[in-house]
């Protein structure tokens, strides 16, 4: 289970390095995630209160990703595989040496800081994929940065590897050697697309809610649940709006997913395999999106499933549902039937050990990325 806590403060306080001062760093003062609920999230309800009543919703959406996108070290998946690893850099002459403790994972690089062990506190992604270390602290101003660890999980290849973006960083300041430094509104957003909520202070977690719950998606559905639990008879209320019935609803999902306008537009060019993995800026390219002017994420996803639960058959049934008999879209002169995703939405490779289909859908020629095999 991740950590289902609906308001913990996760705090760093008894770390008190800054970049000069890393040499502080001992197993006495590792960061601990206290399990008080002191945050102030009365407004927003945890996703187990709707899933009393929405019980289909709630158990299938417990098995996607979205319920498994942000942990504590002290409990995450693959946490196992951090117990003992020696990690060899690549690039830097150096060892890296993990190990599992109560409070977490730490790391210690024997020949660096008298080997004073770091601490990693947060575990980012399911692990289906791949898995990404941070640890929030204090710089040596004492404004609160985060370290995302030089080194992640990636369960594909079953192994330990760089995290993507930082081989060939150098290192300028000490604590860099265990991994790049994300300040300020990046270092936020990480844990905005993370989390329901949550909000840094000083050089704390406070009023979190991990993991992408249905409040996220459904604004004010905390005024919802009270009122149905008041009148269970009545009518829905508490919502003003339902904009994830409508077209706001790609926008919902891009908020974490990336849109348009997240990427420089001489970005979104047919060649370029780096915006695959924002699916909705490749979407809303597609002429099934511009013509049809009524293609949404659900057309194809239940939100509340993992996506490879659908069987490969089931998406191309939505296909067809506009690409057979429908006078608005065309049939395949090439297979009317079946294989729509292998030829028009196929996996691309975004890392070696990583890749997501493509959801610009075309016809494709050389120009397009080069295609990896569907495993279904
Ligand atoms: C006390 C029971 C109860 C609780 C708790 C509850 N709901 Fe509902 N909700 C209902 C009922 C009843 C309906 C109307 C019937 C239906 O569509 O299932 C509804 C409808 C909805 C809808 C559909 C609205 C639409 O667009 O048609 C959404 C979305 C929703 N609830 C989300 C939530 C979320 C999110 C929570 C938790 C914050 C929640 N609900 C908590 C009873 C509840
Ligand atoms: C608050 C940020 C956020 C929002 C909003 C969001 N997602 Fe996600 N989504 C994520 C993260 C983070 C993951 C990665 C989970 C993992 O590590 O596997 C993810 C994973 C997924 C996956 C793959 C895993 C699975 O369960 O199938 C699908 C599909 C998906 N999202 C669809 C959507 C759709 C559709 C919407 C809009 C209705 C949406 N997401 C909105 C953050 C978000
Ligand atoms: C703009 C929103 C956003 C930000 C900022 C963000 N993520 Fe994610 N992250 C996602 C989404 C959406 C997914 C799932 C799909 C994907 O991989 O793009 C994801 C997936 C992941 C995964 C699973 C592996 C993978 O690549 O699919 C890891 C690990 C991860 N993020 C770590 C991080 C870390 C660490 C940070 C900050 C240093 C971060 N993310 C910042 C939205 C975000
Ligand atoms: C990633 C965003 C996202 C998350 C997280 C999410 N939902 Fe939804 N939900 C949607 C979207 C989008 C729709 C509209 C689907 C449609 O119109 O086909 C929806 C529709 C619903 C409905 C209306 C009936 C239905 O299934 O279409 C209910 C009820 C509901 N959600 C409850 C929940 C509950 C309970 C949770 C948490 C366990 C939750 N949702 C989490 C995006 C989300
Ligand atoms: C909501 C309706 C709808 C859905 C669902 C849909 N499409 Fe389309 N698609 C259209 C329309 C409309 C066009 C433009 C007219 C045409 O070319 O048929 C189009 C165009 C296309 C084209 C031609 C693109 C080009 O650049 O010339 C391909 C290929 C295609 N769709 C494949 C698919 C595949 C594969 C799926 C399922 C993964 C799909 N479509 C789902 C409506 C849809
Ligand atoms: C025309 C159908 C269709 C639409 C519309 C669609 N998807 Fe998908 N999506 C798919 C298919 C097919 C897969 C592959 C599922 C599998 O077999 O694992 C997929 C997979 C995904 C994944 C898992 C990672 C990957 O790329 O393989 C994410 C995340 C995702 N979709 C997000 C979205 C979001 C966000 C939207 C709306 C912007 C969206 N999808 C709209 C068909 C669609
Ligand atoms: C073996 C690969 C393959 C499969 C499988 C396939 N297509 Fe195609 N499709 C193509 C190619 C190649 C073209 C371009 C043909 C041409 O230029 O005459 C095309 C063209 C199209 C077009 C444009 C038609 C036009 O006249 O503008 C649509 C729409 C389309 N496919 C939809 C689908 C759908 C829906 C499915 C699943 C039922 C599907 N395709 C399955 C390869 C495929």
């Amino acid at each position: 289970m991740p950590l289902v806590i609906a308001a913990v403060v996760i705090s760093a306080a008894g770390v008190i390095f800054g970049f000069r001062l890393l040499r502080d760093v001992s197993v006495a003062n590792l960061p601990t995630l206290p399990s008080s609920s002191t945050g102030n999230t009365e407004h927003l309800a945890d996703s187990s209160k709707c899933g009393e009543c929405h019980v289909q919703q709630y158990e299938s959406y417990l098995q996607s990703g979205h319920a498994r996108t942000f942990w504590s070290t002290r409990d995450f998946p693959l946490r196992n595989r951090f117990e003992h690893l020696k990690f060899d850099d690549p690039e830097r002459n150096r060892t890296f040496h993990y190990r599992a403790t109560k409070s977490g994972i730490d790391v210690s690089v024997p020949g660096l800081f008298d080997g004073d062990r770091f601490p990693l506190q947060f575990a980012f992604g399911s692990g289906d994929n791949a898995i990404t270390l941070v640890t929030l602290t204090p710089d040596g101003t004492g404004i609160p940065v985060g370290i995302e660890h030089r080194v992640s999980w990636f369960s594909n290849m079953d192994q330990a590897d760089l995290t993507p973006g930082q081989s060939g960083l150098a290192v300028q300041h000490d604590v860099e050697h265990f991994g790049r430094v994300i300040r300020g509104a990046t270092l936020e957003r990480c844990f905005e697309c993370h989390t329901t909520a949550c909000s840094i202070r000083g050089d704390k977690l406070i009023d979190l809610i991990p993991n992408v719950g249905c409040e996220r998606c459904h604004s004010s559905s905390a005024s919802h649940a009270a009122a149905m639990e008041n009148d269970p008879e009545s009518t829905i209320v508490g919502f003003k709006e339902r904009p994830w019935r409508t077209a706001e609803q790609i926008h919902i999902c891009a908020e974490c997913h990336r849109g348009v306008n997240n990427v420089k537009s001489n970005q979104v060019r047919r060649d370029n395999h780096k915006i695959v993995r924002y699916q909705p800026v490749g979407l809303v390219q597609s002429k099934c999106y511009e013509k049809s002017k009524r293609l949404l994420c659900s057309t194809c996803h239940d939100p509340h499933q993992h996506a490879a639960k659908r069987t490969t058959r089931e998406y191309e049934l939505q296909c067809l549902a506009c690409h057979s008999s429908s006078p608005q879209a065309t049939r395949c002169g090439v297979s009317p039937n079946t294989g729509c995703v292998a030829c028009h939405m196929p996996r691309v490779e975004i890392h070696p050990s990583i890749s997501f289909h493509d959801h610009w859908i075309r016809i494709r020629g050389n120009l397009d990325p080069p295609v990896v095999e569907d495993e279904k």
